[in-house]
């Protein structure tokens, strides 16, 4: 590590491309997105994600958290339901259920994609089971096939965290469109950003209505104008955020190509070390390496953590895997062993991949790494 001298720009783990598209678009929601344009850019928005996912409906939302709280509501999930979640994910994917007071019952992830195993998905499934919410971890599509299939025999609902995934494909089929309900991210650190902001799909026209309604405080108008038929909430984007994510949106094959890039440099760089497994698409799917993502197997000793600690005194900030959701104080006491997350949570790094680093940065983070693992 000494022979490296600490990077003067910051390597950042994630952060957006903006180009004078976005500016474009923010200066003219500044300007005339307000009167009969109040909502120009949620509803091109809107239009644009569904088309291009291959959704009937879509609805923009605040941010994906509350996506996936609508997308629960929706489905009238309440107390003594089961859902079966991912352990492996960030903290928004499992609080979404338990904002209905349902329980959410974590489940391992396979180890080549860290999304939710369809196996553990069947051997979880009680009466009490009412939905499946899975994720398409770090950009990587989940075995949609499996779990459609598993959703089906055991009539329960799916919803589909796509937080940041957008342009992923399971089998030829772009992620976010295939369960009851998709919703993505346009958080700062995805591949579309806006700051804060999501948006729900779904091709279920009676789905579609239930969630717009809840995402807009309840409202009806059915007695009156502004009349409320139930407990609703203020949800819904803003135009001016709108504006930013939709410029993203119309970029995404550039930025999912940008990303990939990213992925090869590392790849070409790290692939061939022993011990370094790097999270890929599944055979015949797409991935949007989002994050990419490696597991440092047994045979490397090196410290997780003294590696990432050692990356941020070379000013490189890269990120240690999830760690277990159902381990989380908010749940009961977790169901599953899942000791492939267990594994994850302790020895995963997402590396930096912020859309600003060129070859010569990726070189440098391999440098660092290889200089941490001694080889
Ligand atoms: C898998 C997953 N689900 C949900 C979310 C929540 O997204 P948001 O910050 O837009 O609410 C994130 C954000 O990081 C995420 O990674």
């Amino acid at each position: 590590m000494n022979s490296l001298i600490p990077s003067e720009k910051k390597i950042a783990f994630a952060g957006p491309w903006i180009t004078d598209k976005e500016l474009e678009y923010v200066r003219e929601a500044t300007i005339n997105g307000f009167y009969e344009n109040y909502d120009k850019f949620a509803k091109k928005l809107e239009r644009t994600v569904a088309d291009y996912v291959g959704a009937k409906y879509a609805i923009a939302t605040h941010c994906c958290t509350v996506a996936l709280h609508a997308s629960c509501a929706a489905l009238g999930l309440k107390k003594g339901d089961e859902v079966i979640c991912t352990d492996f994910s960030w903290i928004a994917t499992a609080y979404a259920i338990s904002y209905t007071e349902a329980t959410p019952v974590f489940v391992d992830i396979d180890p080549d994609t860290w999304t939710i195993d369809p196996k553990a998905i069947e051997a979880a499934i009680t009466p009490k089971t009412k939905a499946i919410m899975l994720v398409h971890t770090f950009g990587q599509p989940a075995d949609m096939t499996s779990i459609m299939a598993i959703a089906k025999k055991h009539k329960i609902a799916v919803i589909e965290d796509a937080a940041p995934a957008l342009g992923a494909e399971h089998k030829g089929q772009r992620v976010g469109a295939i369960g009851d309900f998709g919703c993505f991210s346009f958080q700062g650190a995805k591949l579309t950003v806006s700051g804060e902001g999501g948006i729900l799909l779904t091709n279920n026209p009676d789905l579609y209505e239930k969630a717009r309604m809840l995402c807009n405080m309840g409202r009806t108008d059915s007695q009156a104008v502004f009349w409320s038929d139930q407990l609703g909430y203020q949800y819904t984007i803003a135009n001016l955020t709108a504006a930013l994510a939709l410029a993203q949106v119309e970029r995404v094959e550039e930025l999912m190509a940008k990303k990939r890039q990213i992925f090869n440099w590392y790849h070409d760089r790290l692939g061939s070390i022993p011990g370094v497994k790097f999270i890929k698409e599944p055979v015949g799917s797409k991935g949007n390496y989002c994050y990419p993502s490696i597991l440092l197997e047994d045979s490397i000793k090196a410290d997780r953590d003294q590696i990432l600690k050692n990356f941020r005194e070379l000013n490189i900030h890269c990120r240690p895997a999830f760690p277990r959701m159902g381990r989380m104080p908010a749940f009961e006491k977790p169901r599953f062993p899942n000791p492939v997350a267990s594994q994850v949570e302790k020895r995963g790094i997402s590396m930096a991949s912020a859309a600003n680093l060129n070859e010569q940065d990726i070189d440098f983070v391999c440098k660092a790494f290889k200089a941490s693992i001694g080889v």
